[in-house]
């Protein structure tokens, strides 16, 4: 087992995320000992910015752990034993695209459900394992814990690319409904046990223990009247409390109406409401656009401030996001088996789904990796969804891998945002046009005409 303190690595160290995640290291740091801590980016410019934050951060808690900000990936991963990877290829600007082609033809527009998460699919693959390599050339051993959306088909990717890499593809939103549900509860986020089946942005809780006792029951009711947020809305922390979000929390209530079984992860609004979700979208003002209005302007100007007067604003928050991968890697590094929802192959853990399907289930978190938990059969209307679901998934990969036109339209039309196989290649062929520095060609087998 490695041994503390660690060397750790921050892969898209430029990221608006970067000091939250600091800031629960820091606070952490009896539990999960650091010597070093290195920011890496290939935008040196945006994560110059964010560095003087990072380090203001670390000094509040620390003298004697050292900061190392680089572009060169030898400086950055060289005897690393932890990456923490959060990579966002084409930025903000490139989300803003996914969200913003879809809504001119009607379709849902997100960052990663629905066509913008394909696009984002094929812009992330291929960085996502050109990183893998670069750490395991400098780095022996290193466990990458990734954040890197859209993560159901960066883990697909990775596992067909580079199945015997270290690495553990993680999502907070799991964590995020726990939060709610923990505050809806009345009861610590601690103490609350979920089971779980589906793919990442695509799955339900079946069960909610506390205390051995599934409170699903009480949730339900609760839910019907106020969705997945305390009646005041005060259960979420500050990213997730954005008016969109708080949209999202409450349309866990119309998901529940329907199908009040289990209690879905929040993204499911985007395949079984889409309609709805596209009436209430601004195609000129989308998420992006409120985050880099919102989250990354107040981290710059905050930034710009610190450099100005030496006192650092209150910019930016240690929500479930930064503890949450703190967690996992605390589990890997101690082999303590933690039980976390984490995206793993399935090999039979949902027995009604193929083997080698990238899943999200509780799994306990050892030195070795995670071990899912045994799931069993799910039912057949949560299967359904999930195999058309993973098939665009998986046609979305092999389009980046061959190159293929064809199999990037199955995908496109596959997702179940996307009416007709005619909003899929109009949608499709705007992103193309728009992707053009950042995706593989896409070939056409056969011209059109024929
Ligand atoms: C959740 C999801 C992430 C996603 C994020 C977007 O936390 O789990 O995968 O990137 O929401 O949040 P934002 O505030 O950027 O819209
Ligand atoms: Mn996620």
């Amino acid at each position: 087992m490695t041994k503390p303190p660690f060397i750790l690595a921050i892969a898209g160290g430029g990221s608006t995320y970067t000091p939250g995640i600091v800031k629960s290291l820091m606070v952490r740091l009896a539990d999960f000992p650091l010597a070093e801590i290195r920011l890496y980016d290939i935008d040196g410019e945006r994560q110059d910015i964010i560095a003087p934050v990072v380090e203001k951060v670390i000094r509040d808690h620390s003298q004697s752990i050292k900061l190392t900000v680089t572009t060169d990936p030898e400086v950055a991963f060289s005897h690393a034993h932890f990456v923490f990877a959060q990579m966002r290829v084409g930025q903000y600007k490139m989300r803003e695209q996914d969200e913003k082609i879809p809504l001119r033809h009607g379709v849902v527009g997100q960052e990663t459900c629905g066509p913008g998460g394909l696009a984002y699919g094929l812009r992330t693959i291929l960085p996502m394992v050109e990183l893998i390599d670069l750490v395991e050339r400098y780095a022996d051993n290193a466990w990458i814990v990734n954040y890197s959306n859209p993560a159901a088909i960066v883990a697909e990717g990775v596992r067909r690319l580079r199945p015997q890499a270290r690495v553990l593809n993680i999502c907070d939103m799991p964590v995020a409904a726990m939060r709610n549900i923990a505050a809806v509860l009345g009861v610590d986020r601690e103490a609350v046990t979920v089971n779980y089946f589906g793919l990442n942005h695509f799955g339900w809780f079946t069960q909610v223990l506390v205390d051995g006792v599934d409170r699903l029951p009480q949730l339900r009711e609760h839910i019907a009247r106020f969705g997945l947020l305390t009646e005041d809305a005060a259960a979420t922390d500050p990213q997730h409390s954005d008016p969109s979000w708080v949209k999202t929390w409450r349309n866990i209530k119309p998901l529940m109406d329907h199908f009040p079984e289990y209690l879905p992860n929040p993204y499911m609004q985007y395949y079984l409401m889409p309609n709805q979700i596209v009436e209430h979208q601004n195609p000129d003002y989308t998420r992006a656009n409120e985050v880099m209005d919102g989250r990354e302007k107040k981290l710059f100007a905050a930034a710009a401030e610190y450099k100005r007067t030496g006192i650092l604003p209150d910019a930016f928050h240690v929500g479930v996001h930064g503890s949450f991968i703190v967690d996992v890697a605390r589990s890997l590094a101690f082999d303590l088996r933690q039980r976390h929802l984490v995206i793993v192959e399935n090999r039979g853990a949902i027995a009604n789904l193929p083997y080698d399907a990238m899943v999200e289930v509780p799994a306990y978190i050892t030195a070795n990796g995670p071990e899912a938990v045994t799931v069993g059969k799910i039912p057949l209307f949560y299967k359904g969804l999930i195999e058309q679901q993973l098939a665009c998934e998986q046609l979305l990969v092999e389009a980046t891998l061959e190159g293929s036109y064809e199999k990037a339209l199955q995908a496109f039309t596959l997702n179940r945002t996307v009416p007709t196989m005619q909003h899929a290649k109009a949608i499709l062929d705007d992103m193309i046009a728009a992707n053009q520095d950042y995706w593989p060609q896409l070939e056409q087998a056969y011209k059109e005409g024929i």
